[in-house]
């Protein structure tokens, strides 16, 4: 049995890295600082029914804390980590970019220390699409440059592409960076699109349509970005940056129909301005996580709205 340490574990994605994590045999160590940024009561949900289970290890702390990290690392031995503990969305990091920086960048390279001091086999990072900024080709390969991101929030996963980059050259540490297209799915942020527009849909609130619907995302089923982790964790491919994401983007007039139908009601959209640090579109080119990871998404769009409203339905009652 292997310890793998999951940072962000009670988030979003985190927290479902968790439950396949055990569900596979290995033992986890979770840790969270369970912040704010969305209500941190969503986070104790989302660990909760893994509290039990003697292979899973729940710790509130901060990545920020180095010295109570690298007691963490000692204690434990991890043989693999997976880092996805961050200050995430796009238009709060404009907002306020010192904490996107404090945690995005200080926190990765806590991390990425303390696995090469402690030797970690295998260190995965959560990155982003929004890495490729306002690149015009799509769909968006690996192979292209990344130098013009357009919020704070795209710089500080940028940077710690770059130092996951450093500490594999130095130290020789196999690190993955997967840059993960717009997630969606059971437990999904409250933040962002899926979730908002669905829970504002079923209460008949109006709906916010930035730009004139045109704007589209490469919506990605959680389950499949879960697999996409695993292939990872589970390879050791020295270095290498590797996109996840479905391939298919949706325009966002044609997201919220997808949703309506689901929902069975029309929404109410209030048309506003694209917000800065936005981008038009996002688009994966999957062919390396083809073939490095043998990663295949399966679930369809609309397959993953309709999982996803079920999920929202069950969580209301
Ligand atoms: N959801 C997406 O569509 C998406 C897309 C691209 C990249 N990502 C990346 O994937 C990762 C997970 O995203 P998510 O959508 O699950 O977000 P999330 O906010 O649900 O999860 C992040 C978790 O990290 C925790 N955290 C934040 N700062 C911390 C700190 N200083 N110490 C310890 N824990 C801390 C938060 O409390 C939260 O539970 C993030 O790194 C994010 O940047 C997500």
């Amino acid at each position: 049995m292997e310890t793998v340490l999951v940072t962000g574990g009670a988030g979003f994605i985190g927290s479902h890295v968790c439950d396949r994590l055990l569900l596979e045999g290995q033992r986890v160590v979770c840790i969270d600082n369970l912040n704010d940024y969305y209500n941190p009561n969503i986070k104790k949900k989302n660990v909760k029914h893994n509290l039990r289970n003697k292979n899973f290890i729940f710790y509130k702390l901060d990545i920020l804390n180095f010295k109570k990290l690298d007691k963490l690392f000692s204690k434990y031995n991890f043989d693999k980590v997976v880092h996805l503990a961050a200050r995430a969305g796009v238009r709060a990091s404009i907002n306020n970019p010192f904490i996107y920086e404090e945690t995005n960048v200080r926190g990765t390279l806590n991390l990425l220390e303390l696995a090469r001091k402690y030797d970690v086999k295998n260190f995965v990072f959560g990155s982003s699409s929004s890495v490729y900024g306002a690149n015009k080709k799509t769909p968006f390969s690996e192979s292209d440059e990344v130098n013009e991101q357009v919020s704070p929030y795209a710089v500080t996963k940028r940077a710690g592409e770059l130092l996951c980059s450093n500490y594999h050259n130095l130290y020789n540490l196999n690190i993955t960076c997967l840059r993960f297209f717009t997630v969606y799915g059971p437990r999904g942020r409250p933040d962002m699109a899926p979730l908002k527009f669905t829970h504002r849909i079923f209460n008949k609130l109006p709906i916010d349509m930035y730009g004139d619907g045109t704007s589209a995302r490469d919506y990605t089923y959680i389950s499949d970005i879960v697999d996409g982790i695993v292939f990872a964790l589970n390879k050791n491919l020295s270095f290498e940056i590797i996109n996840l994401g479905d391939s298919n983007p949706i325009t966002l007039k044609d997201f919220i129909s997808i949703i309506e139908k689901s929902v069975d009601r029309k929404a109410v959209i209030r048309k506003e301005p694209m917000p800065k640090g936005d981008v038009l579109i996002t688009y994966a080119d999957i062919r390396k996580a083809k073939r490095l990871l043998g990663y295949k998404p399966k679930i369809k769009i609309s397959e993953g709205i309709r999982r996803l409203i079920e999920w929202y339905k069950d969580e209301r009652n």
